[in-house]
């Protein structure tokens, strides 16, 4: 038995010096010390033994069984030692290496023209109003002095709801929202969505923008109205600015006038970009239409006022160069991070 035990000591010592890992090492101590174990076994055959042998192998037994727990409980140690050692390592950190500058976002061209464009109102003592985009046919057309079937109509093909209700294709609409509300003098502009099917390209899109403006007050008259433009479009596109009022006409205004802007590119002469015209159509406005004014409640004998409608992305794009309208939409890094 003496050499049952020496052999199973060097058993497990050999196994231990192999033990990889904690769960071989659960193993190995099963093995040989567990309930069912190599040691326990030999304990089991005592009997058998003479009264002189018994103490002489109880004690090697118990000596054996020592240092088996005390090599598994150092190879324990080790083990543990070396999984934090990997773990340090792999969960190093090289604090001399740069640091990774945060992102830091920046507002969209449509925002950041839009955010000009209503402080320089704002500076003129203009309020801003809102209108809703599902809007009825009444406040989009039929106020607006463009009845059913009217040709003006044509170009405003919308998204309906139903018969009466849409959504809507103009800014316009707040005009008469806001004189239904106010009372003269009103100074607003109206920024927001509009609609119309049309079929996406570069310079058309079933969702853009608009900037309505509308002024209400006794002896408003068209200087007021190119005066008011004027220093718009100077803050945002330069001094230098020219622009060109040319007659048109809108149902709701009258005298109605499209501004165009002096072309960059050419400064008058005709060129490309401006299609040999020397000027880029800009925005609609006019003289608010008596019969508009009547359908608010506001007496035309007492009272004018001017309007216009800018198209938010024709005025970014033109500001920034932008050739292509859904540039702006497409959310694109490497496009939006150039301004
Ligand atoms: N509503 C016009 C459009 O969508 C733009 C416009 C023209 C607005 C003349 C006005 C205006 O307020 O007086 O094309």
């Amino acid at each position: 038995m003496t050499e049952q035990l020496k052999a199973i000591e060097q058993r497990a010592g050999e196994e231990l010096s192999k033990a990889a890992d904690l769960k071989s090492l659960e193993e190995i101590r099963v093995k040989f010390l567990g309930k069912k174990g190599e040691i326990t076994g030999i304990l089991k055959q005592m009997g058998k033994l003479s009264a002189e042998e018994r103490p002489v192998i109880g004690q090697l037994a118990n000596k054996v069984r020592a240092d088996i727990e005390a090599a598994l409980s150092s190879a324990q140690e080790k083990l543990k030692a070396k999984a934090e050692a990997m773990k340090l390592e792999a969960e190093r950190i090289d604090v001399t290496l740069p640091g990774k500058a945060p992102k830091l976002g920046r507002p969209h061209p449509l925002n950041a023209t839009l955010a000009e464009v209503e402080e320089v109102f704002l500076g003129m003592g203009f309020d801003i109003v809102e209108g809703p985009e599902v809007e009825t046919d009444h406040y989009c057309f039929e106020a607006l002095n463009m009845p059913k079937h009217h040709p003006a109509r044509d170009t405003q093909d919308t998204f309906y709801i139903n018969e009466n209700v849409l959504l809507r294709t103009q800014t316009s609409s707040v005009q008469i929202r806001t004189m239904e509300k106010l009372k003269p003098p009103i100074r607003i502009i109206s920024p927001g969505r509009v609609y119309r099917s049309d079929a996406v390209d570069a310079t058309h899109s079933p969702l853009f923008h608009q900037i309505e403006g509308l002024v209400i007050d006794k002896g408003v008259t068209m200087a007021d109205l190119k005066g008011t433009l004027e220093l718009l479009l100077k803050r945002l596109y330069g001094e230098e600015t020219q622009l060109r009022f040319r007659p048109h006409h809108f149902p709701y205004t009258e005298p109605s006038a499209e501004v165009d802007l002096m072309c960059f590119n050419c400064h008058g002469k005709g060129c490309s970009m401006c299609k040999q015209e020397g000027y880029v159509e800009l925005l609609g406005s006019g003289m608010v239409h008596p019969k508009v004014l009547e359908g608010c409640g506001i007496d035309p004998e007492i009272y004018s006022g001017f309007a216009f409608g800018i198209g938010l992305e024709r005025i970014t794009m033109g500001r920034y160069n932008i050739n292509d309208m859904r540039l702006l939409y497409e959310n694109d890094m490497r496009f939006l991070e150039q301004f």
